[in-house]
């Protein structure tokens, strides 16, 4: 049987809508490459909260802009885990990276056009090799605007702040539901707002509204789409 072509997938979206555990599963299933382009910005914002540019009412932009060029981003596969994760400058910061503080700084690191210019840029290089699943904001509509799939998946502000809310308290945080779901509010207006990529429906994207879904259906549908895209080639 001819060996079927490897397309790229390009998954946006709001914050906690699961793209990573569906863009995750959909790679492993598919055997394709998961790049998780949030951890990217995320390893950014960790690199000035490290070096104090960044905290509480102040951003020093042109200190992180300066030192762009020396930062080494990427990812590497843990056997272990069968994941793969985030380092930067050579040092595993994916722990690190999923820290309230780094979430609560994010947005407006990311809204910053050079740095958004050099982390497409290494995602573009990346995307190169076909095959990979990507989830992040302007997958579709800026890094792969030409991947063969391209989805876009939401949920009500509530389901998604309650997704969120339950996560943390697993892991034991003590979490306010109120702050939680003011902080998705915040996210989506930041994240649709901004000059730099808005987030947005890119053309072509399919519309998922996770709201009343679980991680396998959706995973599911997905996976019927690209059957559907690989049916027509
Ligand atoms: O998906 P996440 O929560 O890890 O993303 C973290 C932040 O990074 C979020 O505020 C939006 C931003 N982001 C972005 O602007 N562009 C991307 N491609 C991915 C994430």
């Amino acid at each position: 049987m001819k060996q079927k072509r490897k397309i790229n997938i390009a998954l946006d979206g709001h914050a906690s809508t699961g793209k990573s555990t569906t863009a995750k599963a959909l790679a492993r299933r598919l055997g394709y490459i998961y790049v998780d382009t949030g951890a990217m910005y995320r390893a950014v914002t960790l690199y000035a909260l490290e070096n104090g540019w960044i905290g509480p009412g102040f951003f020093y932009r042109e200190r992180l802009i300066d030192a762009l060029n020396g930062l080494d981003i990427g990812f590497r596969y843990n056997a272990e885990t069968g994941t793969s994760e985030t380092f930067l400058n050579g040092r595993n910061v994916e722990a690190l990276i999923r820290r309230p503080e780094v979430a609560d700084y994010v947005s407006q690191v990311a809204a910053v056009p050079e740095v958004r210019r050099k982390l497409v840029e290494i995602q573009q290089q990346i995307a190169r090799q076909g095959g990979v699943v990507m989830d992040g904001r302007d997958i579709g509509t800026v890094v792969m605007p030409d991947a063969e799939l391209k989805v876009f998946m939401t949920a009500s502000p509530e389901v998604r702040a309650r997704r969120r809310y339950d996560e943390m308290r697993s892991k034991g945080e003590e979490v306010d539901f109120e702050q939680v779901l003011r902080n998705v509010h915040q996210r989506d207006r930041i994240d649709s707002t901004r000059k730099a990529s808005p987030l947005r429906r890119a053309e072509g994207a399919r519309l998922l509204d996770n709201s009343n879904m679980s991680i396998p259906e959706q995973i599911d549908l997905i996976l019927s789409w690209v059957d559907e895209v690989l049916g027509k080639e």
